[in-house]
Order: structure tokens, then C-alpha cells, then sequence
């Protein structure tokens, strides 16, 4: 499944178009907030497929029948470029447990690339609902690798994963391997570079958001 958070018009749109534009780019703090407000909205809409139980509330002046969420989830990160979306899940599921997983291109001379997996920091996944934090879903390759990876510290009983912008590419990739995860995405773009960068996209998240390497 995969839902494109900005189908229907929402100031959702205008965070989008600020970190795509090349003139609102040079302010670091401003993309890395976006990309925080685009986290907590998606953090809401999650919310709103997850259990809630019942609960009564003591207030000043009576009891009322409250609904809290049912199971605090765990949101994971891949380091670097997630952190702002992360940022911004975690201001809303501000009880969730966390998981950070370094995940990198290592590029050849000849233009291809692999992913490299070298950290990994999480709880036990076991039956637990994992939110996943990656601004650009581009040929879904780290992301199926970093599923695999975070697999061995247990199975979640769902996965989604969070991104600002995702190429139709990636999508299908990562259905292909992981049927069942839920796509959450600011906005869907049709093309890929041969150097697996999103077209129009917004050039490279990371460096945007802390400065290239
Ligand atoms: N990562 C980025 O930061 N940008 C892309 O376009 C693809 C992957």
C-alpha cells in the first residue's frame, strides 16, 4: 500500500515545494524543519490506522472515557538523512522506542553503487510496529536492505515507512521484496538518475539538511 500524503491540497504542498526549490534550499534549518513538519504529519496519519483501547481518565472534576494508543511503536532511522523526518515522528509518538541503522552508497568508479550496513542501535522488534524514516525512496535499495538488516532483531507485526519524496521505481522494488510494508510519501516523482538521484526530486537530502561531506 502506499499513500501520497499530499493528494488532496494541504500546507503539506507548500513544504514539499519549499524543499524542492533551489532558492529556499540554501536555508538548512528551514529544510531540516519541513522535512520535520512533513514527520509529524505523517506520524498523524499513521496514527489514525493504529488500535487505541479504552481508558478512563481521571480529570478535576469527574472521570472521562479516554482512548490512548494501544501499542507505542519504534521508529527507526537511516542515519543521516532521516533525522529530521525522525525528528518529526517522534514529536507526535513522543513515547516510542527508537532504532538507528547506518546505511550508505558506497559508489564505484564505474557509476554503480552498493549499500553498505555498518550500525545498527534497536530494540527487540518482536511483534512490534516499526516506522521507518527515509526522506528520498529512490531505487528502494537501502531500504530493502535496512528491512532485512532490522528483520534479525525481530519481526514486527507491521512495518511502514515514512519519505518526504519516493520515485514510482523504488515503490514497486520495495513491494516486490516487502509486500506488506505501508509507503507514506510527501509526494511521488517518476524518474531515477543512472546515479539512483530522484528527477525533479530535490537533489541530495542529507547534504541538504547538514552540509555535504
Ligand atoms: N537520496 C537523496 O538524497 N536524493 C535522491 O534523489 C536519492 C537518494
Amino acid at each position: 500500500m502506499v499513500v501520497n500524503l499530499s493528494k488532496h491540497y494541504s500546507l503539506l504542498s507548500d513544504w514539499i515545494s519549499e524543499i524542492r526549490n533551489v532558492d529556499v534550499q540554501n536555508d538548512r534549518m528551514r529544510f531540516r524543519r519541513n522535512l520535520e513538519r512533513i514527520g509529524e504529519v505523517a506520524a498523524y496519519e499513521i496514527s489514525r490506522t493504529l488500535p487505541f483501547e479504552q481508558v478512563e481518565t481521571q480529570t478535576p472534576l469527574g472521570t472521562s472515557n479516554s482512548k490512548l494508543l494501544q501499542y507505542q511503536p519504534v521508529l527507526a532511522t537511516i542515519l543521516r538523512a532521516g533525522m529530521p523526518l525522525h525528528a518529526g515522528l517522534l514529536n507526535y509518538f513522543d513515547k516510542a522506542d527508537n532504532a538507528f541503522i547506518s546505511a550508505y552508497r558506497k559508489h564505484h568508479p564505474d557509476g554503480s553503487f552498493e549499500i553498505s550496513m555498518e550500525y545498527i542501535s534497536c530494540p527487540d522488534l518482536e511483534d512490534r510496529i516499526l516506522i521507518i524514516a527515509d526522506p528520498m525512496l529512490a531505487t528502494g535499495a537501502s531500504l530493502v536492505k535496512t528491512i532485512q538488516f532490522l528483520r534479525e532483531e525481530g519481526k514486527p507485526r507491521e512495518i511502514h515507512i515514512v519519505c518526504a519524496i519516493a520515485c514510482t521505481v523504488g515503490i514497486e522494488y520495495v513491494h516486490r521484496s516487502e509486500p506488506n510494508v505501508k509507503i507514506w510519501c510527501g509526494a511521488i516523482d517518476e524518474e531515477l538518475t543512472a546515479k539512483g538521484y530522484i528527477v525533479p526530486g530535490l537533489g541530495d537530502a542529507g547534504d541538504l539538511a547538514f552540509g555535504s561531506k
